[in-house]
């Protein structure tokens, strides 16, 4: 596997094989290229969950790590995106790991010889957050088929929900989607979140992706939370098995009570401890298919 840039690429054999090797690698499962590997952080695009757990994992399977700084970079003296990355190929780097804020930014890099992992294309895809959050799931429910999902908030401008969506009703899963009318996507889903909140598994919250907008918004975050947000009361109606999921960062308070991001149903630091293991578990891939 020369890539992972889009999980619609790898088969439901190759996804399932990456989370169960992130489980393995949770369990104490040990990798050590002892040095001789580097993988390079190059966020283009702002992270700290993303850029933070890919740079725990490969130094967790001992790799070294360059971590590009775009703010002071040759960026500034136009350089472009292919040329910035063919740079970190001929110093010599492993893998690249790559945030940027254009959709499919890798189509532009086909011709590199080196392996990308996709940590987030513009509102694209954001496989290592879906496969994330799917060993979440597995660790919580043991499967994937027959789960009901319900995803609530900015659908049209999040890549978690562009990635999570495919991938989930293509494991079996029940996918849903609500939220704002104005960020629903055509072709999704879409129902009412009072409607069947009850009957959810996993409810999974996403922020609204206010850099994606043009300051169109139009309700305060005390409205969003009142129509949208998990409240106490919707809590309270969640299944008892349910589990609430959300990829952060959280606006408190708008699409989460604040006292609820540390509950009992939340799985949301979980789902960021898993992030190290399944971001091994891709590293670790696209090293050994060189
Ligand atoms: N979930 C996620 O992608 O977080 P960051 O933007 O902090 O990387």
């Amino acid at each position: 596997m020369k890539n992972i840039v889009n999980l619609d690429d790898l088969s439901l054999d190759e996804i399932n094989d990456l989370i169960d090797e992130a489980l393995a690698f949770k369990n104490g499962k040990v990798v050590d290229y002892q040095q001789k590997k580097v993988v390079a952080n190059l966020f283009f695009e702002p992270s700290t969950r993303t850029h933070y757990s890919f740079d725990m994992a490969a130094g967790n399977l001992g790799c070294r790590t360059q971590n590009f700084e775009a703010s002071n970079s040759s960026l500034k003296k136009g350089e472009t995106l292919y040329d910035t990355c063919k740079l970190f190929e001929s110093i010599g780097c492993d893998a690249l790991v790559i945030r940027h804020s254009d959709d499919d930014y890798y189509k532009q890099l086909t011709a590199l010889n080196v392996p990308i992992l996709n940590a987030g294309d513009g509102k694209g895809n954001h496989p290592s957050q879906s496969l994330l959050d799917l060993m979440t799931i597995k660790e919580e429910f043991g499967h994937f088929e027959g789960l009901k999902v319900v995803i609530v908030g900015d659908i049209l401008h999040s890549r978690v929900a562009h990635s999570n969506y495919n991938v989930m009703q293509r494991l079996g899963m029940s996918v849903y989607t609500s939220g704002p009318l104005e960020y629903k996507q055509e072709g999704y889903n879409y129902v009412d979140f009072d409607e069947v909140i009850e009957d959810m598994d996993i409810v999974m919250l996403l922020r609204v992706q206010h850099e994606r907008h043009q300051g169109d918004e139009n309700f305060s975050k005390e409205k969003y939370h009142q129509i949208y947000g998990l409240s106490l009361e919707r809590y309270n109606r969640m299944k008892d098995t349910a589990i609430i999921m959300h990829p952060a960062p959280i606006n408190r308070d708008v699409e989460i009570k604040d006292e609820l991001v540390e509950s009992e149903k939340s799985r949301i630091f979980t789902q960021m401890r898993n992030g190290v293991f399944v971001r091994m578990a891709m590293i670790h891939k696209v090293l050994e298919d060189e």
